[in-house]
């Protein structure tokens, strides 16, 4: 077993072929990732603009991982195949689909998955297909279930695109932020199931805030956006607003966690990207 496993995470990279700035801040982050070689790059979600509507941005965002020299496993997020239904908050415009899912799958590969390195355990899940209802989640708290009971005392640590709470695990959902972290009930659902094992560290995208935490034992990591920022007049601010990526060494029992920006990586504001003024 190796002594030490380096992961790279990145997340919310947005890319679609007309967003040359967010393309711009992607060979930033390749070239960060060429120069410092982990042993895997995630990237947590997110990947593309605009995946329900439109596959060219998956399989460009794909073209792009292909270039990495580091092999890359994904997770969907919101803009890759669709948004949770929420009990409080009103119903997103796009919803995951079977087709939406396949399309991801096809392309990106594995929207969930589970590997071993350095004495961890490592599980990635699908937050999007939670509360719709589909074939898809079922079968992957199932699958999740199994996995689980084969930890054997491992500490573990997950990644998904969504934060699974802001702050605590009871803290209530609110219409306003729903869609921020993985909705209830299936919240509280993986929260018990990964109770039965060593959680150290859940890792997730998604709010394009850099953040670090800790609730009782274990570690949240909120990765920044690789692309682009969101104003506070949209967005509360909650983190660190600012584009980056986060690097972890695992070794048996123990992890590091560094929070990073590439050389030349940019702010790109998302209100300029979409070329609207800027809301004052
Ligand atoms: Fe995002
Ligand atoms: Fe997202």
């Amino acid at each position: 077993m190796a002594a030490q496993f380096r992961l790279t995470q990145i997340s919310d990279t947005h890319l679609a072929r007309r967003y040359q700035p967010l393309i711009d801040n992607f060979h930033r982050v390749s070239e960060h990732i060429d120069a410092t070689r982990p042993d895997l790059v995630l990237n947590s979600g997110d990947v593309s603009f605009d995946g329900p509507t439109s596959r060219d941005d998956l399989v460009f965002a794909k073209e792009l991982h292909n270039a990495l020299p580091v092999d890359c496993v994904y997770l969907p997020g919101n803009h890759d195949i669709g948004d949770n239904p929420t009990a409080v908050g009103p119903e997103p415009t796009q919803l995951p689909t079977e087709q939406s899912c396949e399309a991801f799958t096809t392309v990106l590969g594995e929207d969930r998955w589970r590997f071993e390195a350095a004495g961890w355990c490592f599980i990635g899940l699908n937050s999007l297909i939670m509360n719709t209802g589909l074939h898809g989640e079922a079968e992957q708290f199932d699958w999740l279930a199994a996995q689980l009971d084969t930890v054997l005392g491992k500490p573990v640590a997950l990644f998904l695109h969504k934060p699974l709470y802001l702050d605590a695990p009871y803290d209530p959902e609110r219409e306003a932020t729903a869609i921020r972290f993985v909705p209830q009930p299936a919240r509280r659902r993986v929260i018990e199931m990964f109770g039965k094992v060593d959680l150290r560290l859940v890792g997730s995208g998604h709010v394009h805030q850099r953040r670090d935490y800790t609730f009782e034992l274990v570690r949240h990591i909120w990765a920044p956006s690789a692309g682009f920022i969101i104003s506070d007049e949209k967005q509360e601010l909650i983190g660190i607003k600012e584009t980056g990526l986060v690097e972890y060494r695992f070794q048996p029992d123990s992890f590091e966690v560094r929070h990073v920006r590439a050389k030349g990586q940019v702010n790109v504001d998302l209100d300029m990207l979409l070329g609207k003024a800027p809301a004052n």
